[in-house]
């Protein structure tokens, strides 16, 4: 390994080698020159700036642009090449572009420090980063709603507290995600504007004493607006932390759908049928089908949360402005970025490729998951539901001392228990009028879900990343 004395960016008042230990302990650029593009963005916008400060002359600058320009060919083929003394993604730029146009080189960072350019380059990427997850979510959404609207007449049980609660419809299970994944979609919009905002010309922590157009940054670089305070702008990282806690949220909604749908497809349920493109075999055991996928969706919560909770202890007790603690920020935000991206993806694979029992589905619900309705045929005799609950749980209780299910009592049995039951009580024993007494809006009735969907399918037209993700495909 080469020594750093001598070739550093900021070897000026050192004398002595760097520890290589110290020096791979310190370098970033095995992870942060995937920001490269933003790097370069960013350091194009601010020769212009410079040039307008008269700190570079016209043809420096364009020097500057042909050498930046050259340095991301090279990136994009992949034939950049690091060197051992390349700390950083910034660094190893700078250091390229000198070897590529020499001295004009060394005017490139006036007034700036890697403290304003590291997080100029990171609101860069991660709003790059955001669009695409918004594309890959919304993409889940929109195949998660024609699934509801085309699977509509399918009930299954409902359960509460894992137990068994009420008929409902396959659809409004689905739907539930849907509408969770949207609130994460408007989220992360939320976010983006909060990400989109440049800090570029706050120096170190001071400012810049140069007079460089900061608005000329913000138009050059498409921020939404310009950072106001450069002690705050070159330290907090916010945005990250609010990103890191949108990924853990996102993934946590997600979690929870594949845990059902692990259940679901245990032989004991038998509701659905994982797809084999996206289950694994057992190396012991020839009959198995495992789940790996969902499974995998299942787990990348913690991952995700611990990145976050991890995060959020490097930023506590940080003195005011940058401490070097702020490059783990990096890291952090690539997985999460990496991890929701593979499970919004491998999520829609696996919803649009699920197949249903939808008869063991149906034949799945039971007698007793009526009760409610059967207190609610009360009310609409008069009876106050307390005592129509209690009236219907003395039937359950009937049913089951006799070991019967609630179906197989006689009208007798139930006007022993109320005088208000006659003959219509037959009419609560049919799981497709059951559901379809929830026709409130939000409720499991046909023309509810329906509305659900056609709720989520306007929605889905407003989103203008979409539209364009979907023009541009087909
Ligand atoms: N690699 C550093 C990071 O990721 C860049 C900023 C370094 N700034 C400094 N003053 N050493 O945070």
């Amino acid at each position: 390994m080469e020594t750093a004395e001598g070739s550093k960016l900021w070897g000026g008042r050192f004398v002595g080698a760097i520890d290589p230990v110290m020096e791979r302990f310190n370098a970033s650029i095995a992870y942060d020159q995937r920001m490269w593009d933003a790097d370069i963005r960013g350091s194009k916008a601010y020769v212009k700036a410079l040039e307008g400060a008269k700190l570079v002359t016209t043809e420096e600058k364009t020097q500057i642009l042909q050498g930046l320009d050259q340095i991301s060919e090279e990136w994009t083929k992949g034939v950049f090449v690091i060197k051992a003394d390349d700390e950083d993604i910034h660094t190893a730029n700078e250091r390229r572009l000198k070897e590529l146009i020499g001295t004009a080189a060394g005017k490139l960072h006036t007034g700036r420090s890697r403290n304003d350019q590291v997080v100029t380059d990171m609101r860069l990427w991660l709003r790059d980063a955001i669009s695409t997850l918004t594309d890959s979510a919304l993409l889940l959404i929109s195949t998660t709603v024609e699934r509801a609207a085309a699977e509509i007449d399918v009930l299954f049980p409902g359960y509460t507290h894992m137990q068994r609660a009420q008929p409902i419809r396959w659809s409004h299970w689905m739907l539930s995600y849907a509408v969770a994944l949207r609130r994460d979609v408007e989220r992360l919009q939320e976010i983006k504007k909060r990400v989109n905002v440049l800090p570029l010309g706050s120096g170190a922590i001071a400012g810049t004493p140069f007079n460089i157009d900061r608005e000329l940054l913000r138009r050059e670089l498409s921020f939404d607006e310009i950072s106001l305070n450069s002690m705050d702008a070159t330290a907090q990282r916010d945005f990250v932390v609010e990103f890191l806690f949108w990924a853990s949220l996102c993934l946590t909604h997600l979690s929870k759908m594949a845990e059902d749908l692990l259940l679901y497809s245990t032989k004991e349920f038998s509701f659905v049928t994982l797809s084999d493109a996206y289950s694994t075999g057992s190396s012991l055991m020839p009959q198995k089908k495992n789940a790996d996928s969902l499974e995998l969706i299942r787990s990348k919560a913690g991952r995700v949360f611990g990145r976050c909770a991890g995060f959020m202890m490097t930023l506590k007790g940080l003195p005011s402005s940058y401490n070097k603690d702020l490059q783990e920020d990096k890291e952090a935000m690539f997985d999460c970025y990496d991890s929701v991206h593979a499970v919004l993806q491998v999520t829609t694979g696996v919803i649009s490729t699920l197949q249903i029992n939808a008869s063991v589905m149906e034949a799945a619900l039971s007698a007793d998951m009526l009760a409610t309705d059967l207190a609610y045929y009360l009310v609409r005799k008069g009876v106050p539901f307390r005592d129509a609950h209690a009236l219907s749980g003395k039937v359950v209780f009937t049913a089951e001392s006799r070991n019967v299910t609630l179906t197989q009592l006689t009208l007798d049995d139930l006007t022993a228990i109320s005088p208000l039951f006659e003959s219509d009580v037959a009419s609560v024993w049919d799981y497709s009028s059951s559901v379809e007494q929830y026709s409130a809006t939000g409720g499991t009735a046909r023309s509810s879900v329906g509305e659900q969907v056609q709720h989520m399918r306007t929605w889905l037209a407003q989103q203008k990343t979409f539209t364009t993700l979907n023009s541009e495909s087909g």
